[in-house]
């Protein structure tokens, strides 16, 4: 796929010509793969996928195709024996993200799923501000944007349970399910609640979720594509004080324990003493996709993991999931989810047997 962002892949394959070069490009558009292949003098361009795998010289690929064709091109590509960049999501569903985790160990190859968020330094320094200040006890997450029927309407998978598998969880926020379940780890159970608002779409354009967590912690998370102006923030409470972020990090240390302050405290409305920081986030070398495929790359040549390997993806997958099963079922779910149930209720979706709540479009 060279016209979305398989063009932002080229282009960072092209920033790391110490890495890989780029040996062939495929799409099904024909007039548009042989004009990329003549921009970016790419030796061959190719409309069949499995023309590509066939291609010796094709040591890896990047997967940036819609939704539904992920797991089948992965496990594909695998089994040929190339190492796999797959774009986000991984799949549609858990079982089909577990399904290539497995092919990728069989096969003994590697396997990035291209979650370059992950590489933003205050991502980083949100890791680590958790790890000191934990345990976790509350968080909200927001990612709320916009986008327009437009977009939807641009590409016949956009927007639909066959193509996307989803609306703005699978699409947009599955970004933040990644970097949450990173920074905050795994719950294990979701109450979820997705709805359309806005668009003339059949998926959910709008998703609350409240996640709980081993030890009781509890988080909330908004996401949405009805917004304007954009809200991205997250705001968390720890045992060592508060951590607020909106693309600059403050952190509130509190200079005792909470959960020890609020026991030995003799005062009726006593508080800790805070001290306030704000962490000075690094610069760094790479940025976005550069950054992803360089990681992608040298994991190869390494024979390490990349930063987001396939097991990595699963978690998100499963995240997208639950939220939506949640929903239909109009309770909690508890984690791990049931893969056929899943799966029974993805096809259920697709075949319109289950609907979200439709509001305004
Ligand atoms: N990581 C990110 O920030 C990011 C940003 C945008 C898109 N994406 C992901 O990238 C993927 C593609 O999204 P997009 O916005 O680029 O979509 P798009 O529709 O713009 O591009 C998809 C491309 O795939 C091609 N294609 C479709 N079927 C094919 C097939 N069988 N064989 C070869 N090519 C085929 C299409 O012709 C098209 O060029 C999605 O998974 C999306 O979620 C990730």
């Amino acid at each position: 796929g060279i016209k979305g962002v398989g063009r932002t892949h080229i282009e960072a394959v092209r920033a790391l010509p110490e890495e890989a070069e780029l040996v062939a490009v495929c799409d099904i558009d024909e007039e548009a793969v042989k004009a990329c292949a003549e921009r970016y003098e790419v030796p061959k361009a190719v409309t069949d996928f499995e023309e590509l795998l066939e291609m010796e010289e094709v040591q890896a690929v990047s997967i940036c195709t819609p939704h539904f064709l992920h797991r089948d091109m992965t496990v594909a590509a695998l089994e040929a024996g190339k190492h796999v960049l797959c774009e986000k999501p991984m799949a549609v569903t858990v079982k089909q993200a577990e399904e290539m985790v497995e092919v990728a160990r069989r096969a003994g190859r590697v396997l990035g799923i291209s979650f370059q968020h992950r590489f933003r330094p205050e991502v980083g320094v949100m890791r680590r501000l958790v790890e000191e200040m934990s345990p976790l006890l509350w968080f909200v997450w927001i990612d709320c944007s916009l986008r327009t029927q437009a977009y939807y309407d641009s590409g016949d998978w956009r927007g639909t349970w066959w193509g996307e598998g989803g609306g703005v969880l699978i699409n947009q926020a599955v970004h933040d399910l990644d970097l949450l379940q990173w920074v905050f780890g795994m719950p294990k159970e979701v109450l979820g609640s997705a709805a359309n608002l806005l668009h003339d779409i059949e998926v959910e354009d709008t998703a609350s979720a409240i996640f709980e967590y081993e030890g009781g912690a509890r988080g909330t998370f908004v996401a949405g594509n009805v917004s304007y102006p954009s809200v991205y923030r997250v705001q968390a409470g720890l045992d060592g004080g508060v951590i607020l972020f909106d693309g600059k990090i403050r952190v509130g240390r509190a200079k005792e324990r909470i959960s020890e302050f609020i026991k030995k405290s003799p005062e009726m409305w006593g508080v800790p003493e805070v001290e306030w920081e704000e962490p000075e986030i690094p610069e760094v070398e790479r940025k976005g996709h550069v950054a992803a495929v360089w990681d992608f790359l040298t994991a190869i040549k390494e024979g390490r993991e990349p930063l987001c390997p396939g097991e990595e993806g699963v978690k998100s997958t499963e995240l997208v999931n639950a939220i939506i099963l949640s929903t239909v079922k109009g309770g909690p779910v508890s984690l791990p989810l049931d893969r056929e149930e899943i799966e029974q209720t993805y096809e259920d979706l697709k075949e319109g047997k289950l609907r979200l709540p439709r509001f305004w479009a």
